[in-house]
């Protein structure tokens, strides 16, 4: 089988740097065509400083980074330091990139990679706020029919919210983008806080990192040690949850995920649910069904994915 050819939509943030090593790690079945950085869990400076890190962690100094927006569509922009720390990329001490960004803007990237590859070639990967994404939408139109699958991490249905009662991080910082591509049509496959709830870095999974013995699989080891202390204080939970791998683990193996074809709507209105993904779980609603919502995972098969791939870097 050909590799996918994927776009992958980040604000790194460490799990999104797992989510990149994983595709890395992996050329068998995904083929990065880039990535495309956007302002969330730390300003896009930020995040396009922690992609090319992490590109280089893994000594892929040729991939394709671009800066994308940096502000939500209509809100002022919401970061999460008090999560992934000052740099977005707490944990190890990795030294500062060297290879350079791209030229040119990250939403005029994906419009070419889209209009350049057959329909239904590209997978885009949004692993933070759908800010670039529905951007891309607003601004090529044409583009939308053309995207294969769009497989992001956001939402939440029985598990609530993360930074709001009601809403997830990636969802909140940029609801009215979320509604673009929620209303968009494309195909999408959702990777909520159910999920990844349950993707929890125990003490013994983050060992199984760190005893690869790499720069890889310590520096990963270093960043969940970082990531874990909010989540764990706050859920009192075994570990961190890995959010954003099981968007490049379901391109990887999709059986290691179940879930249903329904509807999910975004709140966008009222500020007490803004950026709630108000997901029709039970088919109540009537509206059509316009995204695969996952709702468990294997997640010891996910980390034995993981482990065996990362070492490979
Ligand atoms: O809510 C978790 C999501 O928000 C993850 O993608 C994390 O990296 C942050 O972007
Ligand atoms: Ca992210």
């Amino acid at each position: 089988m050909q590799p996918k050819k994927i776009i992958i939509d980040t604000d790194p943030g460490q799990d999104d740097a797992v989510a990149i090593l994983l595709a890395l790690a992996s050329p068998a079945e995904i083929d990065l065509l880039g990535i495309t950085c956007v302002a969330g869990n730390v300003p896009l400076d930020l995040t396009t400083r922690n992609a090319r890190i992490v590109c280089e962690l893994a000594g892929e100094t040729d991939v394709k980074i671009y800066a994308g927006c940096d502000r939500p569509l209509g809100r002022d922009l919401v970061t999460a330091e008090h999560v992934h720390g000052k740099t977005g990329l707490d944990g190890p001490d990795l030294p500062e990139p060297t290879m350079s960004l791209q030229d040119g803007h990250a939403v005029d990237f994906i419009i070419e990679q889209l209009r350049e590859y057959a329909p239904g070639t590209v997978t885009l990967c949004p692993l933070g706020p759908l800010t670039n994404i529905a951007t891309a939408f607003e601004k090529a139109p044409d583009i939308v029919p053309r995207v294969a699958k769009i497989v992001l991490m956001g939402g939440g249905y029985f598990e609530g919210g993360n930074i709001t009662p009601a809403a997830e991080f990636n969802i909140y910082v940029d609801p009215q983008a979320a509604d673009i591509v929620f209303r968009s049509g494309a195909p999408i496959v959702v990777m909520p806080l159910d999920v990844t709830h349950k993707a929890l870095v125990t003490k013994s999974r983050n060992d199984a990192f760190r005893d690869l013995g790499t720069p890889v699989g310590i520096a990963v080891a270093q960043m969940t040690d970082f990531f874990e202390r909010f989540d764990k204080e706050k859920y009192g939970s075994e570990g961190a949850p890995l959010h954003d791998p099981c968007v490049t683990a379901y391109l990887i193996n999709p059986d290691l995920f179940t879930g249903r074809h329904i509807n999910v709507e975004i709140e966008t209105q009222s500020e007490l649910t803004m950026g709630m993904t108000v997901a029709d779980w039970w088919r109540v609603s009537g509206r059509e069904p316009n995204a695969t919502f996952m709702g468990d995972i294997d997640a010891d098969g996910f980390f034995d994915l993981l482990t065996e791939r990362l070492v490979r870097l």
